[in-house]
């Protein structure tokens, strides 16, 4: 027993300092004027697709969950943010060239049909974010109407 209550407050204890070590989360930023969606670009279905299931990881309008504060968790919501606004940033897409768009257009198809984006880890707490068949065809839809008009400027 006494092993097992020594056992118990050592975890805690760790728990609590895990809670000190510094994590610098990635701005919020509220006002994008090079964000996707004021291009104008994008159909009111679609834009909420994205803003319901990427734009917390691919926007710089992150909505960090309570428990994005909390160690060990914060530091794989840290990294999954810097690194997807890293691949991808829809509050910067207009400030892109057009060779990237259509690039990144291309990746968002591939990514949404194999169904690896959004994050499996991400719809476990975000049930909504998930894409259904219906949603994933719309976004591939769109990305291929927003190609053929970038291709055709
Ligand atoms: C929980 C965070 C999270 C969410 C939500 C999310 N992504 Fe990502 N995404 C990432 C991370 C992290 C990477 C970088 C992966 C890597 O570096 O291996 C990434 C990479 C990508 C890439 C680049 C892949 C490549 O080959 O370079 C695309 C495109 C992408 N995501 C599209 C989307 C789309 C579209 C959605 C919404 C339907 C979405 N993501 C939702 C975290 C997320």
């Amino acid at each position: 027993m006494k092993i097992l209550k020594i056992t118990v407050w050592v975890v805690l204890a760790l728990f609590v300092i895990l809670q000190f070590i510094p994590n610098t989360y990635p701005e919020i930023k509220k006002s994008n004027e090079h964000d996707l969606i004021l291009t104008g670009d994008v159909p009111e279905e679609v834009a909420l697709i994205l803003k319901t299931s990427c734009y917390d990881c691919h926007s710089n309008e992150t909505r960090y969950p309570w428990y994005a504060y909390i160690a060990p968790i914060s530091w794989l919501v840290v990294r999954d943010v810097k690194n997807g606004r890293g691949d991808l940033n829809f509050s910067e897409w207009d400030s892109l060239k057009s060779r990237d768009k259509i690039k990144l257009l291309d990746e968002i198809a591939e990514e949404v049909e194999e169904g690896n984006m959004p994050m499996p880890i991400y719809t476990i707490t975000h049930g909504d974010a998930s894409l259904d068949d219906v949603k994933k065809q719309i976004l591939v839809k769109w990305t291929e109407d927003l190609m053929n008009d970038i291709l055709g400027e």
